[in-house]
């Protein structure tokens, strides 16, 4: 599915300022959340709709704005990025209903504990979500783990640290855990967290690949090999 073919000229001149906005907002991020992220998952999000329907619209700029404020980086604040993606889309020629939708998938799409369900109300939002979900496992996933850990001045492994299955937001969103606790914090349950048959495939090589990397990790770590 090409963006030129379903969108039209307005909405992709809407969709290259949005581009430009979302870089501009994000320049200088060094913890896997910078605009390659939010093109990453635009590009993803669209290769799930090619094959599971949703208007590419809305996927789009829920996908390109879903990082622009995110609360890990500002407070906890987790209503921050949908408000300005509400600011933003105002500025625009775009139904109300449509902007509501975008700003509700933003305001939805983030992990917040493995006790916690994160419901996703519309199909756009499942495919951004398991987009964004997507990119946070596999070899880039693991990049993205170690860049957040070294930003966020985490460890990259102590043995003595179990992980911890977080029942609330707030327990998650304290944790100052190792870098290693968060693949079993997150990123090992992301397979079994996805909505659309497209990304449960997707999942299950990227799920594969970090299962070989934390197997290799241990091995140098005792220093067998
Ligand atoms: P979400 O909103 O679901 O957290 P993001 O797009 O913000 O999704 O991606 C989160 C990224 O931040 C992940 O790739 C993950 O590796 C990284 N991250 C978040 N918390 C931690 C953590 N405690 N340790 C290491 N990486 C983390
Ligand atoms: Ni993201």
């Amino acid at each position: 599915m090409k963006k030129s073919q379903i969108c039209t000229p307005e909405e992709v001149h809407l969709i290259e300022k949005t581009r430009a906005y979302v870089e501009e907002s994000l320049r200088g991020e060094t913890t896997g959340h910078d605009i390659h992220h939010a093109l990453r998952v635009e590009k993803m999000a669209l290769h799930i709709a090619a094959k599971e329907g949703g208007n590419p619209l809305i996927v789009i700029l829920a996908a390109l704005l879903h990082d622009i404020a995110d609360w890990k980086f500002h407070d906890g604040n987790i209503k921050l990025s949908s408000r300005l993606a509400e600011d933003w889309l105002s500025k625009w020629k775009l139904p109300k209903k449509s902007i509501c939708h975008i700003c509700d998938i933003i305001y939805r799409i983030s992990y917040k504990g493995s006790g916690v369900a994160t419901p996703m109300k519309t199909l756009e939002g499942k495919i951004v979500q398991d987009a964004d979900r997507l990119d946070a496992i596999g070899a880039i996933g693991i990049a993205r783990a170690f860049a957040y850990g070294g930003a966020n001045s985490r460890p990259l492994y102590d043995p003595s640290e179990s992980p911890v299955q977080h029942k609330n937001f707030t327990a998650y969103k304290n944790s100052k855990s190792h870098t290693i606790n968060h693949f079993y914090e997150k990123l090992l349950l992301l397979k079994n967290r996805m909505w659309t048959d497209t990304a449960k495939n997707i999942a299950r090589n990227r799920h594969c690949f970090m299962e070989k990397f934390l197997k290799e990790f241990y091995r140098e770590w005792e220093g067998k090999k």
